[in-house]
């Protein structure tokens, strides 16, 4: 059974949706830390430049997928290639949401904390060491990050399960720009502060000799998991957009805004953490120890942070709420159960794989694999091998097994718009980007 779809009402009704689900913790909190561990600059531009290339045409592969056939992401390869093993690929797509959720909402729940200490103006007077010493005793307690994952997580579910996503959407038009205006002012600020322009070169200056394979592998996942690539979720949108909708203007606009929020984010923390002597390479508590420095000086520091905490929860559920929803999708239209129900049974599963991340993260916990954490280990997993896994299939079934004419018509919204450059789209779907993650896949594994 698969129940009847709406489309999407405007333009910028879709680049809104895709836009809530792409911008989120992955440009605040993700890129700036992964982009201090690989060199700064350097990783960048390798960034930039596997976004064009790559991922770019990858977006357009999963929107062509989901608006041809109008199926959750198996049903979809099922519907193109009926009777093979592509169905596969969404399989794969709805573990690699559950590994995904299983440390988004503890660093939402991150995020929740922190708006609650900025609410209390619990920043002021503190100094570095004491911001740090007070972010470590948060997380090894326990409870606390617990009892706010889980409110992250209800909030999310809630969403799916009332059906409001289209609501929360709506809002995007106005909290999306206001989250740039207030990270271009922090950007304006932290650029004044002591040292910070050490921060900026750090971002602007590419030094070549910090280059390795996994520069190229970390930007290639930092770019999957900031546009929701290669796990279907860009399907399932897809399959909510409009016959008459331009897709490669969708495209460039959602993975436009996604690289400037990311680079912004980093170049309002990275002077901010050179002038207050953080270390670049803190890994994923970066943000969380940097930025209330920055709020515990500002003249405003007290209603800036609270607004910072308040727009990064909403942009962490609009991308939570779109992970929720793949599964639940594919949960009540295969399994014929309610969409209420499905959403339930998702929440559920996020709440019990979220509190195992949290229990890995007590000092002394047994539960690490690979001497990691579950948050960083979920975290590398989804983003370093998931998803570029997804990916490359996606675009090998869409450069080979997806009938190119039907294709072309597909992508081109028959023949109307993009039919310049679909050439070169093709030829970086057919060739490009399947060479491009298989060649970082033999270097990860050493043949390389
Ligand atoms: N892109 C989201 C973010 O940047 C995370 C996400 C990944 C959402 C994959 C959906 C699918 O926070």
């Amino acid at each position: 059974m698969v129940s009847k779809r709406g489309t999407f009402a405007s333009r910028f009704g879709v680049v809104a949706a895709v836009g809530g689900s792409v911008v989120g913790l992955g440009n605040i909190w993700r890129f700036p830390y992964v982009a201090g561990e690989n060199g700064g600059a350097v990783f960048i531009i390798i960034y930039i430049c596997i976004s064009l290339l790559v991922s770019v045409p990858i977006m357009l592969s999963e929107f062509s997928i989901g608006r041809s056939t109008k199926r959750n992401s198996m049903r979809a390869f099922n519907k193109l290639a009926p009777g093979t093993k592509w169905k596969f690929v969404g399989y794969l797509g709805i573990l690699t949401a559950f590994v995904i959720l299983a440390f988004y909402c503890v660093i939402a729940g991150w995020a929740l904390e922190f708006l609650r200490e900025a609410l209390f103006n619990n920043f002021a007077g503190k100094t570095a060491e004491q911001i740090t010493e007070n972010f470590n005793m948060f997380v090894s307690s326990g409870w606390k990050p617990a009892i706010w994952t889980t409110v992250f997580i209800i909030a999310s579910v809630a969403v799916v399960y009332a059906g409001v996503e289209k609501g929360i959407e709506r809002y995007n038009k106005i909290f999306m720009p206001l989250f740039v205006v207030l990270l271009v002012g922090l950007m304006l600020y932290t650029l004044s502060l002591d040292g910070a322009k050490e921060g900026a070169s750090f971002l602007l200056k590419p030094d070549f000799s910090k280059l390795t394979g996994r520069t190229f592998l970390n930007a290639l996942g930092q770019s999957f998991f900031s546009m929701s690539l290669g796990m279907g979720a860009m399907i399932t949108y897809g399959s909510y957009i409009k016959k008459e909708e331009n897709m490669f203007r969708v495209a460039g606009m959602v993975a436009a805004t996604d690289v400037f929020v990311a680079v912004l984010s980093g170049l309002v923390i990275f002077p901010a953490v050179f002038s207050f002597g953080i270390s670049p390479t803190s890994g994923p508590e970066l943000v969380f120890i940097t930025l209330p420095n920055v709020f515990a000086q500002m003249g405003a520091g007290y209603i800036v942070s609270v607004i910072f905490f308040m727009l990064l929860f909403l942009a962490a559920i609009t991308s939570s709420v779109s992970l929720i929803e793949v599964v639940t999708v594919y949960i009540y239209e295969e399994m014929r159960l309610s969409r209420r129900r499905a959403a339930c049974y998702v929440g559920l599963g996020t709440f019990i794989m979220g509190m195992l991340s949290i229990i890995s993260q007590l000092p002394g916990s047994s539960i690490k694999i690979g001497g990691q954490n579950l948050v960083s280990f979920f975290d590398h997993l989804s983003s370093n091998i998931m998803l570029p896994i997804g990916g490359l299939f996606i675009v090998i079934f869409t450069g080979w097994v997806f009938a190119p004419a039907k294709f072309k018509a597909e992508l081109t919204s028959n023949f109307k718009y993009g039919v310049k450059i679909y050439p070169i789209v093709y030829f970086l779907i057919k060739f490009v980007a399947p060479v491009v993650i298989t060649l970082l896949f033999l270097n990860l594994i050493g043949v390389i």
